[in-house]
């Protein structure tokens, strides 16, 4: 089985847009895949985050991980920052990065294009200690949002000059990129994606928000005054967004849901949105409360951890013995 490595950064509470465009897929990838899955809490650090909130979004985010179906049997799940090794490698792969290269990164550049003040130096070299989180186990795939695809590449340019200067070390990782159409808007205005490092607004559903404020969002959904349920993204972006809210969720097809609702008047189809969005919290919380009730997320944690340092601190000793850390003591 292939393996396949991914990080969340929990930096805020997951949204329906997580959910569809990256949880669900996670659960479904662990039938092919050998998944690593960790929660990258080093990496909110590059923007300040107040403790008491960030403790409650990695213990959130953990949760509902699980409470979507990600299996601590089948997958590897873990917090990043149990596993020392990444930040080792991280600094070892900064010297092998040059400041020409995070110059280039978008994130980086677009912060800098903003006048941005107080960007940390820790924001600046993250590139280099997500390339090391993923090198160091070695996957075959990364799956990550077009945003991030360009760290994905330059964790790429990493491994080869490392294997070329060193010797044969890295397997060089594919990103994956989600099909277009998994991509879900904001319900306030359809033209931006769904993001949970937006302002808390009613554009957004988070996946633990009450069912019924789940359910006002949807029903205050921008749309527009076409009246007709037809899927258009351009001319009609709000429809088109609940149309693959609800496709997302039902399973059913775009084509089969304009059958049904066309003529039907934009109300009656955003209450069907919206019943099939309540259905989801109702189940995801439900499972949520479990776990949390269980209190199994330290355990789950601690073995994720164990199983995850066996294969990163393998790599790392190769790494430092390629490079000239360790000593030789057979010369
Ligand atoms: P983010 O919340 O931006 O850190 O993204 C975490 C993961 O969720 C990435 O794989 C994103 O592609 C996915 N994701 C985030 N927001 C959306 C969205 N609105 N629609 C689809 N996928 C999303
Ligand atoms: N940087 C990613 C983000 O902002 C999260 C992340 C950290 C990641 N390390 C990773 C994703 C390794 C994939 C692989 O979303």
């Amino acid at each position: 089985m292939k393996r396949m490595l991914s990080g969340i950064k929990p930096s805020g509470q997951l949204t329906l847009g997580n959910y569809i465009g990256a949880l669900r897929e996670f659960v479904k990838y662990q039938n092919d895949y050998e998944m690593i899955v960790f929660i990258a809490n080093l990496h909110t650090l590059t923007v300040y985050q107040d403790p008491q909130e960030l403790s409650t979004n990695l213990r959130d985010t953990i949760a509902l991980y699980l409470a979507c179906g990600l299996d601590p049997k089948r997958s590897t799940i873990f917090m990043q920052s149990d596993v020392m090794q990444h930040a080792q490698l991280g600094f070892i792969l900064s010297c092998n990065t040059y400041m020409g290269e995070l110059n280039r990164m978008t994130q980086y550049k677009d912060k800098l294009a903003k006048g941005e003040e107080s960007m940390t130096s820790g924001f600046y070299v993250y590139p280099t200690l997500m390339a090391a989180d993923i090198l160091i186990y070695d996957p075959a795939f990364v799956p990550v949002g077009e945003d991030q695809k360009q760290h994905v590449e330059l964790t790429r340019d990493v491994a080869i000059r490392f294997n070329n200067r060193y010797g044969e070390t890295f397997k060089i990782p594919q990103p994956l990129i989600p099909k277009v159409g998994a991509r879900v808007m904001s319900l306030s205005d359809p033209t931006k994606k769904m993001s949970k490092s937006d302002a808390l607004d009613k554009g957004c559903i988070y996946l633990l928000d009450t069912p019924e404020a789940a359910r006002k969002k949807v029903m205050s959904a921008v749309t527009d005054t076409l009246g007709k349920i037809a899927f258009d993204p351009v001319n009609q972006p709000g429809i088109a967004n609940l149309l693959q809210i609800h496709s997302a969720l039902s399973g059913r097809s775009i084509e089969d849901l304009v059958r049904e609702f066309d003529g039907q008047g934009y109300g009656t189809f955003k209450k069907a949105v919206a019943e099939e969005v309540v259905n989801l919290l109702n189940t995801l919380q439900a499972r949520y409360r479990d776990i949390m009730d269980q209190g199994i997320l330290d355990q789950v944690l601690s073995e994720g951890a164990a199983k995850a340092r066996i294969m990163a601190e393998a790599k790392l000793q190769d790494v430092q013995r390629k490079i000239g850390l360790t000593i030789d003591a057979t010369q």
